[in-house]
């Protein structure tokens, strides 16, 4: 494997990105076929909403406490952007709870909350929209940094985010993730798993695998993680 090959190994966003658009497109289809009328079916929507709250701003914040400061040597025009980003994607997620709090907040007639749901669902695609400008933007950055980084430096920055998860931060972020990779790109993550976490976060993170991917899928990662054990253990 030569060096650009081992340098595209530390990647900041895509395994994350890819679990969140996953999560952020099973909404969008949600949200599509909610009755607003249904006050159950608002509710669900509802939850989702925080859940989606929840991974959109914990994962800048992240980003912003690890990431930004290391871009700001590199590329530092790009990091005060990303910053401006994330403090507009706060604002719009405040713009967004706000049409789905006119569905809840007065008592309103069937036709009244359909017409708030469909400008709910309306304000999410726009939400979508611009999330997924940010996240390419991001990727972006990344293909800039595998250009202009050794491989320590990209190491050290994608160990320190790891660091700066709770544990409870982490198997979350792992739920939402392992759906949405490949097979390659699961064997990559638990690879940095297994050398950036301790022996208890590494064996919780093993049985979330086991218990959220089909048995063929992760019979698959079984044996490619230890078929790269037995040659390369120590890389
Ligand atoms: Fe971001």
């Amino acid at each position: 494997m030569n060096s650009a090959q081992i340098a595209h190994r530390f990647d900041f966003y895509t395994a994350t990105h890819k679990g969140q658009r996953r999560r952020i497109f099973g909404f969008a289809g949600m949200v599509g076929t909610t009755d607003f009328a249904d006050p159950d079916q608002v509710d669900a929507v509802g939850e989702e909403l925080r859940n989606i709250k929840r991974m959109v701003l914990t994962h800048a914040q992240h980003e912003t406490e690890i990431i930004h400061p290391f871009l700001q040597k590199k590329f530092p025009k790009e990091a005060e952007f990303l910053d401006g980003e994330h403090i507009d994607l706060q604002t719009s997620f405040i713009e967004l709870e706000a049409y789905f709090d006119d569905i809840t907040s007065d008592p309103c007639d069937l036709m009244q909350c359909r017409l708030f749901g469909r400008e709910f669902y309306r304000a999410l695609q726009r939400f979508i929209a611009r999330y997924l400008d940010h996240m390419d933007e991001e990727e972006r950055t990344m293909m800039h940094l595998w250009q202009s980084c050794s491989i320590d430096e990209l190491k050290e920055v994608v160990a320190d985010l790891r660091a700066s998860m709770s544990a409870e931060e982490e198997q979350e972020e792992l739920r939402i993730m392992l759906p949405a990779l490949t097979p390659f790109e699961r064997v990559k993550l638990y690879r940095v798993l297994k050398l950036g976490v301790d022996d208890d976060r590494y064996r919780r993170a093993w049985e979330l695998a086991e218990s959220l991917l089909e048995p063929a899928e992760f019979a698959r990662l079984k044996s490619e993680m230890a078929s790269i054990e037995a040659t390369a253990p120590a890389e």
